[in-house]
């Protein structure tokens, strides 16, 4: 026994650093409990914050030896955090450095070490003293998370005559041959070899050894070269089957240290687990058919639990001739369900610390205590977010719930139509949050959203049905494990709560007129005359009226004004019609259109038409003596009036006919024709008398040019015609597509020059509009030639 202390000391001093003066802990900084053989002690995480922290043990001469994990599994100490992340410490009463008397009362004293970010190490001291609770068994095993760990008594029995088991008869020769006075050990395997080797030898391995007031002890980490897993009834077993022994002249003292420890996994299913662990355990047991159970009790925490609180708790804890099962469902009282996050996705995790603690009686001398400490964490179960569309259109508001969330989560934030906000920030957007407590300890958030916000996107459908959309992206945060994830939500409600405009039409001197009594949505929507915006410009350059007060919106257009639409132009009247139309914002799509048509007297006319062709009257009245309708023509003597009453006469040509003469003027493709009146001459050979006025009307219609088409036009002039005396004979074609689908080219232009003798090649905007401000052209066609 004495070489064996020393042992443990002189290992040990290698690991002795300088003292440090500790202090106690703050008072709630750490909490410490005797809880069956073991000092239980826990460090309060928020306490610790940032900090990181390491410990130590200070042994009998007052060394400090800090633990390592690798000293952690040969001495007996068990550390990490329970199910609320706090350190906790879990220390074997006969773990190393742990003041013993007589196997009755422990003592422990540790030194935690707290290094903050800037590091700053204080050391705190722990100081316990744990008397023993139930006597000790004459043999105890426990499965530790990190070591097994066997304890037997060393009291010497009274001669029996029991058989010895196989691990004895063969350790027995190996024993004899041994060394004196020094403690060893022998590791018998399944192949039935041994190794033998001193302790010192097995302690540099990372094998504890002790012999205290009572017990012979003996403790291996997992996963030893000595150690070997078995399977015991499908489930592995991890086995060291250890003999520890010591030889004096006269006797020899074996020990059996055999230790076993079931380390099967759990079997998960969507919504519980069961833990399973062999009833038996060959190497522990030498005589199966002898076997009794004393007692089988399941625990948490370290504790062990009543029939009641299985029952209420809703574990399932069975034993039959084969197994020991325990079935928890998942998020059972007695566990804790976490929240977690992997990849944005959103999911739990449950934890629970389980204690399987049994006695048996093996045979008359056997009486074991084998305990399990098993900590289980289920793998991450992604759960979706439950988004909730609660919206009564007839409320005005949107109603969402999303949930169902830990206390673990905290919404930070939402993005409302991409405005992200926090939630005090939605408050004060007339928004509310509401944070609902399911009784399940999970939570639910309610958001309201008015339809009427500026964030909610509507668009008109159709009738008085308009749908309001929310846009939604909540962020949420997972407080202890600083991890984010975000879920979209769109959430859509039609409502009939739209009130359309309504129009009226008149006919007023001259001009065509309208009245729109506006509805709820048409502020959003752009007004257009025909296909051309009812800008401020155009109403102004056009003579427009236009008066809008916020209910009323009311348009008056000059009937020669661009924009309108000529139904008929007669000699009895021309029929213009206003096109008004309101169109959506971002798509142009007319969401209500309006057309009035007004007949106006054909007066003295000159409607220059958006697609080239001028139409005009001339009335006799204008002469006096008055002048015979019938006798007029335009320039070229061939075009004489489409129609003819005694006063009047209509004349319609297209621009590019009948002598039409076109000019630059600034922006403006001027056309020009003139009405003449032929007169009467006596004699017709050599005329000098006449009685007919002379007359002549000129004509003209200025087209607007677009810039855009004016460069262009410009620049293929300067690559496609040499220099010199400038073509006339140019001729531009425009491709439309025609009605069937069929694309079709048609003139449209041609080439001028203008007073300072430059070339322009010139598209006519018919297709579009009078002041020719956009042209709908898709393609210009490379300019031809084609002759003078
Ligand atoms: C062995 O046990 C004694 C108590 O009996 C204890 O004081 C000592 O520290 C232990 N030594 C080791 C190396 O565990
Ligand atoms: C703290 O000390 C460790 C080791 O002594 C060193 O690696 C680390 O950089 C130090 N950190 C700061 C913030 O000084
Ligand atoms: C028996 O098994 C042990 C552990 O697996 C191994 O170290 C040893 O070499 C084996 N002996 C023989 C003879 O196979
Ligand atoms: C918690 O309760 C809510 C509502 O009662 C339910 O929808 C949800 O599924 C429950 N969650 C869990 C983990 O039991
Ligand atoms: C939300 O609820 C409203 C009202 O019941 C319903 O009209 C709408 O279709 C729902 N929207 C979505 C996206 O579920
Ligand atoms: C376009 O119309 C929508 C409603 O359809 C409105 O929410 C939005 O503010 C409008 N945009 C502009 C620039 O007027
Ligand atoms: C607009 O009215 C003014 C004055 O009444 C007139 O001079 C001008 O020619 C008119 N313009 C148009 C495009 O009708
Ligand atoms: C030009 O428009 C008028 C009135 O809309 C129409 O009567 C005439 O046929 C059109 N002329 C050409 C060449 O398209
Ligand atoms: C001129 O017409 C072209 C082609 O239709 C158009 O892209 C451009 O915006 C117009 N330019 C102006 C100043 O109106």
């Amino acid at each position: 026994m004495h070489s064996l202390v020393s042992v443990g000391i002189i290992l040990f001093y290698t690991f002795v650093s300088q003292e440090v003066v500790s202090i106690p802990f703050p008072t709630g900084a750490v909490r410490t409990e005797c809880r069956d053989r073991y000092f239980w002690v826990w460090l309060d995480k928020s306490a610790l914050g940032e900090s990181s922290w390491s410990y130590s043990v200070l042994n009998e001469l007052g060394q400090r030896i800090p633990v390592t994990e690798h000293i952690a599994a040969q001495c007996g100490f068990t550390h990490g955090v329970d199910l609320y992340g706090n350190p906790e410490i879990r220390i074997s009463f006969l773990a190393c450095s742990i003041h013993n008397v007589f196997d009755q009362d422990f003592s422990l004293q540790l030194q935690v070490e707290v290094t903050s970010l800037d590091n700053l190490t204080t050391a705190y001291e722990v100081s316990m003293n744990c008397p023993l609770d139930v006597p000790w068994s004459p043999r105890e095993i426990v499965c530790e998370e990190n070591y097994m760990e066997v304890s037997v008594r060393r009291a010497v029995p009274g001669i029996t005559s029991e058989a010895l088991n196989e691990d004895w008869i063969a350790a027995w020769p190996v024993a004899q041959g041994a060394m004196n006075q020094v403690w060893q050990v022998i590791f018998h395997f399944q192949n039935d070899s041994l190794q033998d080797m001193m302790a010192t030898q097995a302690h540099a391995l990372g094998y504890g050894f002790n012999t205290t007031a009572t017990r012979v002890l003996f403790r291996s980490p997992y996963s030893t070269q000595q150690t070997e897993v078995t399977m015991v009834q499908g489930l592995e077993v991890e086995v060291a089957r250890a003999m520890v022994f010591y030889k004096q002249a006269w006797m020899i003292l074996m020990v059996d240290t055999a230790v076993a420890c079931p380390v099967n996994p759990p079997t998960f299913t969507a919504t519980t687990f069961r833990w399973p662990s062999p009833r038996i355990m060959p190497s522990l047991v030498a005589f199966p058919h002898q076997y009794k159970d004393e007692s089988i009790e399941m625990g948490v925490d370290g504790r062990r639990i009543d029939r009641t609180t299985i029952v209420q708790n809703g574990y399932i804890f069975l034993t039959d001739t084969n197994f020991i099962s325990i079935t928890v469902p998942i998020g059972a009282a007695g566990g804790l369900t976490e929240s977690d996050v992997i990849g944005n996705r959103y999911g739990t995790t449950y934890s629970i610390k389980l204690l399987l603690d049994r006695r048996w009686q093996g045979d008359e001398s056997d009486w074991t205590r084998h305990r399990i400490l098993k900590s289980i964490r289920t793998p991450f179960a992604p759960q979706m977010p439950v988004l909730i569309n609660n919206t009564v259109p007839e409320r005005g508001y949107f109603d969402v719930s999303i949930g169902n969330f830990l206390p673990d989560v905290e919404l930070t934030m939402i993005a409302i139509g991409a405005k992200p906000l926090m939630p005090p920030e939605l408050k004060e957007h007339g928004f509310s949050l509401e944070e609902v407590l399911n009784p399940n300890n999970t939570r639910v958030f309610i958001l309201k959203v008015p339809f009427s916000n500026p964030l909610v996107e509507q668009k008109y459908l159709y009738g008085n049905i308009r749908r309001y959309t929310l846009h939604l992206k909540y962020t949420f945060f997972l407080v202890p494990k600083s991890k984010s994830f975000t879920h979209p939500g769109v959430i859509e409600c039609e409502v009939p709560d739209v009130v359309l405009p309504v129009f009226e039409g008149f006919c007023e001197a001259g001009q065509i007129g309208l009245v729109m009594t506006r509805g709820n949505l048409d502020r959003y929507w752009i007004p257009y005359v025909g296909s051309l915006q009812l800008t401020n410009e155009l109403a102004v350059s056009q003579n427009y009226t236009v008066q809008d007060d916020g209910n009323y919106f009311y348009l008056l257009v000059p009937f020669l004004a661009t924009g309108l639409v000529y139904e008929d132009i007669s000699l009895h009247g021309v029929t213009a019609r206003l096109d008004f139309s309101l169109r959506d914002n971002k798509t142009l799509l007319a969401m209500v259109d309006f057309s009035r048509s007004c007949v106006f007297p054909t007066g003295k006319l000159l409607v220059c038409l958006s697609n080239g062709t001028m139409t005009a009257t001339i009335l006799s009245l204008d002469t006096k003596p008055e002048l015979n309708p019938r006798r007029t023509h335009l320039r070229d003597k061939n075009c004489r009036p489409v129609t003819v009453d005694e006063t009047k006469a209509l004349f319609t040509f297209p621009v590019a006919t009948c002598g039409t003469t076109r000019k630059f003027e600034g922006n403006y493709l001027v056309y020009e024709n003139e009405v003449i009146f032929e007169r009467e001459m006596i004699p017709e050979a050599n005329p000098i008398i006449t009685r007919d006025p002379q007359y002549r009307l000129t004509l003209r219609c200025r087209y607007r040019l677009n810039e855009t088409l004016r460069a262009w036009a410009q620049r293929l002039l300067r690559e496609w015609v040499t220099p010199g005396p400038y073509p006339l004979g140019l001729r531009a074609y425009q491709r439309k597509r025609a009605a069937n689908g069929q694309t079709i080219s048609q003139p449209a232009g041609g080439a001028s020059t203008d007073a300072k003798g430059k070339a322009w090649l010139w598209f006519l905007p018919f297709s579009v509009a009078l002041s020719g401000v956009a042209a709908t052209v898709d393609t210009i066609l490379p300019v031809q030639l084609f002759g003078r």
